[in-house]
């Protein structure tokens, strides 16, 4: 749905054989409007662009109904001023519901008497001196959009609704949304008179009425209570669907006419300092320039998860390039990048490194204290000393004179199953006996743990995550386990890895859990898939990777022999504990 116009809408064309008409008709039909008939008093019987013309909207709408084509639901009038009262009134007469009223200087009087007879016969209008309405990818009425094919450019179908008095601006309001990507439901150009059929105020809760508008901008200005009255309707909770507005004229003074007739200061009221203020204690958003209007709607949209177009116009937009693909991990815009649907601007000095990766690999923001285990994770894995494969690797290249992007990539390119994977084994293990011991009811952990172990043995292999070439006792166990607790987490895949070390010390042996197989089990239990395990690794390391890079490359010669492990720190040692 959308509002005043979509496929669904018959329309009449007052006025088709004159020279708007005529090709305003040709625009409209382009643009998809279902144009059914025409009229101009004493030119019936002809066609024009294919469409019937008759003398009378009476007549009109009987052909309709008898042909099957179904009864007039809108007309646009394309009848100069001093015709418009009598042209409406037809219209309203002959049944039609819906009026949109193009021409200007329109007799104040005229259009007292228009929403006279509109009143008493349950009809609408919107206008006169309007532009039109538009609903895109739907339909148009009047002029608004001009050629159907930059409309269809400019105004992509979405869920914000846009209201101004002035045609320009709601054309440009339009324009520059979808230049921040945002698509529309219906442009409402509710005319720059003082007596108008449609004001801001009832576009607004037609705005409201419609399932498919999601959020509302308006470009106000001074002059009128049209957007005081809007605020009243948002403080009443008669308009609830988020507002986003600018108010022109800012710098008008008392007396002078701001463009329309209704923009005008007078005794006080209507001023621009007013209708801010109005609109922002009503809880909209009122933004101090108009070119902050798109990013500000774009804001408010994501703030409440409101799609930015609709399903079709993304379904048609891939239509048009087949080779289009999507992903669901960064949103990229002009002047917005959205990781997992959260803007980056608001990340930043927000969460930390640890809440960021959590979120670009799993889709969702974890608690501060997961952040922080995270974090943790990462730091307990930044580096190893300067013997670890992959260092030795990306060592060696950047001795060739390679790039630094080689040369840390060599190193990545180290890490597998048995150096940095053992992350991803070690989680798919204990899975292993988390299940052994399910599968069987008698079976304790401990007595699975020990026949995973025994299978391990009789292959000739180590089970993955324990065991260390140089430690003992790895210091980066223990913590990350107390701040795994501290953080709540404390699952089954940490209690599986006690259980391994419990069945080791029966059999005499000190092998200790190192720090691939305890990230494999803090991960596990906060529910990452192994699969992504080992990438974790390798964010935490690059960052050792790029540090000893750049010291082999600006501290040692070129193609220097590198001994494996005949190597000593020459860095500072012994600082003092880090708090906090
Ligand atoms: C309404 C308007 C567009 C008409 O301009 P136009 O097309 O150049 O005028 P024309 O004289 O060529 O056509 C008007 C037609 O209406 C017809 N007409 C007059 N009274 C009519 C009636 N009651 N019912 C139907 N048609 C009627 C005329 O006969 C004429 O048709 P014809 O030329 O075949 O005889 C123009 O008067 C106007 O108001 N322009 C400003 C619009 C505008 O800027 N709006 C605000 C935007 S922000």
């Amino acid at each position: 749905m959308a509002i005043i116009i979509d496929e669904t809408k018959n329309v009449l064309v007052q006025g088709i054989t004159g020279r708007e008409g005529q090709a305003r008709t040709r625009l409209m039909k382009d643009f998809g409007t279902n144009v059914v008939a025409g009229c101009t008093p004493g030119k019936g019987g002809q066609e024009i662009l294919g469409v019937p013309v008759f003398d009378t909207p009476a007549e009109a709408m009987a052909h309709c109904k008898e042909s099957g084509v179904g009864a007039i639901d809108v007309s646009v009038l394309f009848v100069p001023a001093r015709g418009v009262k009598d042209a409406a009134i037809e219209a309203i007469e002959a049944g039609v519901k819906f009026l949109v009223i193009v021409p200007d200087r329109v007799p104040v009087w005229d259009a007292m008497a228009i929403a006279e007879c509109a009143e008493a016969h349950g009809a609408r209008f919107v206008g006169p001196n309007t532009l039109g309405v538009l609903s895109p990818g739907r339909g148009v009425l009047g002029m608004i959009g001009g050629r159907a094919a930059s409309a269809r450019e400019w105004f992509k179908p979405g869920h914000v609704g846009v209201i101004s008095r002035s045609g320009g601006m709601t054309s440009s309001c339009g324009y520059y949304l979808g230049q921040q990507g945002i698509g529309l439901s219906t442009l409402v150009h509710v005319g720059g008179d003082q007596v108008l059929g449609t004001r801001i105020p009832d576009a607004a809760l037609m705005f409201e009425a419609d399932p498919e508008t999601k959020a509302i901008v308006i470009f106000g200005e001074i002059g009128g209570s049209q957007e005081e009255q809007l605020a009243d309707l948002i403080r009443e909770k008669k308009v609830t669907k988020p507002v986003i507005a600018y108010i022109g004229g800012a710098a008008a003074k008392e007396g002078t006419r701001f463009s329309h007739a209704g923009a005008i200061i007078e005794g006080g009221k209507g001023t621009h300092a007013g209708k801010v203020s109005a609109l922002r204690d009503a809880g909209a958003t009122v933004v101090e320039g108009f070119g902050d209007l798109p990013a500000a709607a774009l804001r408010v949209l994501t703030e409440h998860g409101i799609p930015l177009v609709s399903r079709e116009a993304q379904a048609a937009m891939a239509a048009q390039n087949p080779n289009a693909w999507s992903t669901g991990v960064t949103e990229i815009r002009p002047n917005h990048v959205g990781v997992r649907g959260h803007n980056i601007a608001d990340l930043m000095g927000r969460v930390s490194y640890g809440q960021a990766v959590y979120l670009i690999l799993r889709g969702e923001l974890p608690s501060p204290e997961v952040g922080r285990l995270m974090d943790s994770i990462i730091v307990s894995s930044i580096d190893h000393g300067a013997t670890p494969p992959s260092c030795l690797a990306a060592r060696t290249v950047a001795s060739t004179g390679a790039s630094l992007s080689a040369s840390v990539a060599a190193g990545i390119m180290s890490i597998n199953r048995h150096h940095g994977g053992a992350i991803e084994d070690c989680a798919r293990t204990l899975k292993l006996i988390m299940d052994r011991a399910a599968e069987q009811p008698d079976m304790a952990i401990d007595e699975a743990a020990q026949q995973v172990i025994d299978e391990f043995k009789s292959r000739g292999e180590r089970l993955p995550g324990f065991g260390h070439r140089y430690h003992t006792a790895d210091p980066r166990t223990s913590r990350l386990f107390e701040l795994a607790r501290e953080a709540g987490v404390d699952g089954p895949y940490m209690q599986a890895t006690e259980a391994v070390l419990r069945r080791f010390a029966v059999a005499g042996k000190r092998i200790p859990l190192n720090v691939d197989g305890a990230v494999g089990a803090v991960l596990a239990d906060l529910g990452f898939d192994p699969a992504v395990m080992n990438g974790l690794f390798m964010i935490a390391r690059t960052a050792g990777l790029v540090a000893h890079v750049i010291e082999e490359q600006t501290c040692n010669r070129p193609m220097r022999k590198i001994d494996p492990v005949a190597h000593s720190y020459n860095g500072p040692t012994n600082r003092p504990p880090v708090s906090g």
